[in-house]
């Protein structure tokens, strides 16, 4: 066992590694040093609170305990693929939020802490509000794994009354607040515990069942933001200062990105949480667009020449960039064409892909020079100069109805404005729509051009043909 000075200080030292970490992720070309900043202070965390005073007996099954949760960890995270990362960080946030309700009804039931009066109120509230949002992460997180895994559907769940309902859950959780106090002060309140734990269960599931298809990114972010709020109640809980301060980390900079979202989908976080959005009506999901126009199809060598001859090249990519694994022949590709004094660049939209950040990782690993790779708003308007654009993999972040159609589920949302430029050409397997399931008028424009396959296949014969 350690002494407790040497508890406060590595703390305090996991503390700032945890800031470094944060400030890493945010820069490309600091990521990876963020990534060890933050390995490294959740290993002093977890060898300072093993070590430290709190934990007197049973280290047998404590050991035993982080190996098997080490193994999973590791095993989930050798073995997941990119493409499923999002799913696997709505797992992670369920396991935060699970955790916070066992750690609060075990301290709870075994309290006799010889707490009273004012204090024992605050404990109590403490504990009631760390179920209640570990709770409401846990459900929703549950749920977001299911829509983002599309094990269920994304399309909202949109109940009559829904406001009123979600107040009445409100109203229900302050409710038994309440009671819960009350009856704790006498030695009881686990009844109005119980209860308010399914209430905030309901709400999870209700809140994230009603978010539609193309404003998940807000609610990834957001289940984010609860996870690190329901570690910091846990602090409180337990008392211990790194939880809070963590949590408070991960809570704070998950509701900023949540922010970030929504200005990125050009929504408003409150109308986002209370559900409904992306319930479309307009052009919902027509698949096979036969009356939209007529698609102009392209093959390979066609695309090589156009990118060849042009100047100017934009690549814009999407999901189906993930789906195929084409960063690396998109890599090959550009080199292919800078030496031949093609000027290429990247532009990439706030919620292009699955989960923040996708197409920046994705693009990094394969080696994209950071220096090439932009913003949205870095490039939206320099389209009228761009010759070829090729969309590589995206739908949704390149849909002109977004503009144009008030009434589609995506409507207000900023897009890549690539049909500005002389050509565009998509790469997609088929006709059919992205996640927020509406059709796409950029595909039927005279200046597109399709190419049907797999990205990673079309882009081999692409760069074959180059
Ligand atoms: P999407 O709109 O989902 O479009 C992806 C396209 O990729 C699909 O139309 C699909 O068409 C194509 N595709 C799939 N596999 C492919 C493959 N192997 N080769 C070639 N193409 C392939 O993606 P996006 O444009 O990146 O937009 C992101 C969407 O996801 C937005 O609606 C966003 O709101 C939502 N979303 C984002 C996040 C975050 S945080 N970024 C989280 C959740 C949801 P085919 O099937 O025809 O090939």
């Amino acid at each position: 066992m350690i002494n407790e000075g040497i508890v406060n200080v590595s703390y305090i030292i996991a503390t700032i590694l945890f800031i470094l970490a944060l400030g890493g992720l945010s820069n490309q070309e600091t990521a990876r040093r963020g990534n060890w900043y933050g390995i490294i202070g959740m290993t002093i965390a977890l060898l300072a609170t093993v070590f430290g005073g709190d934990v007197t007996a049973n280290y047998d099954k404590l050991i035993v305990a982080l190996l098997v949760g080490g193994s999973i960890g590791l095993l989930l995270a050798r073995r997941v693929q990119m493409t499923q990362m999002p799913e696997l960080v709505a797992v992670l946030h369920s396991l935060v939020g699970a955790a916070a309700v066992a750690v609060g009804f075990a301290n709870f039931m075994g309290h006799g802490s010889g707490l009273s009066g004012v204090e024992l109120t605050i404990h109590d509230i403490e504990t009631y509000l760390g179920i209640l949002i570990g709770a409401v992460t846990f459900s929703g997180s549950v749920i977001a794994f299911l829509k983002l895994s599309a094990r269920i559907s994304g399309t909202p769940l949109t109940i009559p009354g829904r406001h009123w309902f979600n107040l009445a859950l409100l109203i229900g959780a302050i409710w038994f607040g309440r009671d819960f106090v009350i009856q704790s002060a006498a030695g009881g309140g686990l009844e109005p515990l119980i209860i308010m734990t399914a209430i905030a269960l309901l709400f999870g599931i209700h809140m994230v069942m009603a978010i539609g298809g193309a404003d998940m990114p807000v609610v990834v972010s957001m289940l984010n933001s609860y996870s690190g709020w329901a570690a910091a109640a846990t602090g409180f809980m337990l008392e211990n200062d790194l939880l809070i301060v963590t949590g408070a980390l991960v809570g704070s900079s998950g509701a900023i990105l949540s922010y970030i979202m929504c200005r990125a989908m050009n929504r408003k976080f409150l109308a986002v949480i209370a559900g409904g959005f992306g319930t479309g009506g307009g052009t919902a999901a027509k698949s096979d667009g036969e009356d939209q126009g007529e698609v102009i199809a392209i093959e390979a060598h066609d695309t090589a020449a156009l990118l060849a001859g042009a100047k100017e090249v934009m690549i814009i990519p999407g999901y189906g960039m993930a789906v195929a694994q084409a960063q690396h022949i998109v890599y090959e590709i550009t080199c292919a064409l800078r030496d031949s004094n093609v000027n290429v660049r990247f532009g990439i939209h706030p919620v292009a892909g699955r989960m923040p950040g996708h197409m920046n990782v994705l693009l990094a690993e394969a080696k994209v020079p950071y220096d090439i790779v932009f913003e949205m708003d870095e490039v939206n308007e320099d389209f009228p100069d761009v010759d070829v654009s090729m969309v590589i993999g995206a739908n949704d972040i390149v849909n002109p109805s977004a503009q144009t159609d008030p009434d589609s589920p995506i409507a207000g949302m900023p897009v890549l404005e690539c049909w500005k430029g002389k050509t565009t050409i998509v790469l997609k397997r088929s006709m059919a729509t992205g996640y927020a399931g509406v059709q796409n008028p950029l595909f039927f424009k005279e200046n597109t051009r399709m190419l049907f396959g797999d990205a990673k296949n079309s882009l081999d014969a692409v760069f074959k043909a180059l």
